[in-house]
């Protein structure tokens, strides 16, 4: 396992849109788990492929329950509403108010390609939500309600 570059807003990587994960490689295998390293590291609670430079449709989500691995997320349905700050860590030090579904069910491949359905609410929804607009290439900073905030000291979780 290694640490892989957060790439930053600004970096073009980050508005393309990723190709689907045909098959399972060990390369890949290898990326996850280096997603998830960087993501703990950064103290983040979601990553996507792109923010690492590779454009490929995985997502790695931790908001302190369980890890998550989604390839080739689709989201399926959603409901509710919930707005509440949200943050990258493709942009640091800052958060914005971002309104989302309060509920999320996303359908995904997982580490063995196999299909499976994930439900979310709260924090998991938002997660859900943002990770997969990264694969868009897209960020939350489009999505903002009001100015972009600075972080002013130990904040909570950025995704
Ligand atoms: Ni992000």
């Amino acid at each position: 396992m290694a640490l892989r570059k957060v790439r930053i807003m600004g970096d073009p990587i980050l508005t393309k849109k990723c190709r689907p994960v045909k098959e399972m490689t060990e390369r890949i295998k290898e990326l996850i788990d280096d997603m998830f390293e960087t993501m703990y590291q950064e103290e983040g609670v979601g990553l996507a492929a792109p923010q690492v430079g590779v454009l490929k449709q995985i997502v790695v989500i931790d908001i302190g329950e369980n890890p998550v691995v989604l390839i080739n997320p689709e989201i399926i349905e959603t409901s509710g509403e919930q707005t509440g700050q949200e943050g990258c860590l493709s942009l640091p030090g800052k958060y914005g108010i971002v309104t989302r579904p309060n509920y999320v069910k996303v359908r995904a491949l997982d580490e063995d390609m196999q299909e499976f359905e994930l439900e979310g609410t709260e924090l998991l929804a938002r997660a859900i939500c943002h990770e997969c607009e990264h694969l868009e290439g897209k960020m939350y900073v489009d999505k903002i309600i009001g100015e972009l905030q600075d972080v002013q000291e130990e904040q909570d979780d950025q995704e």
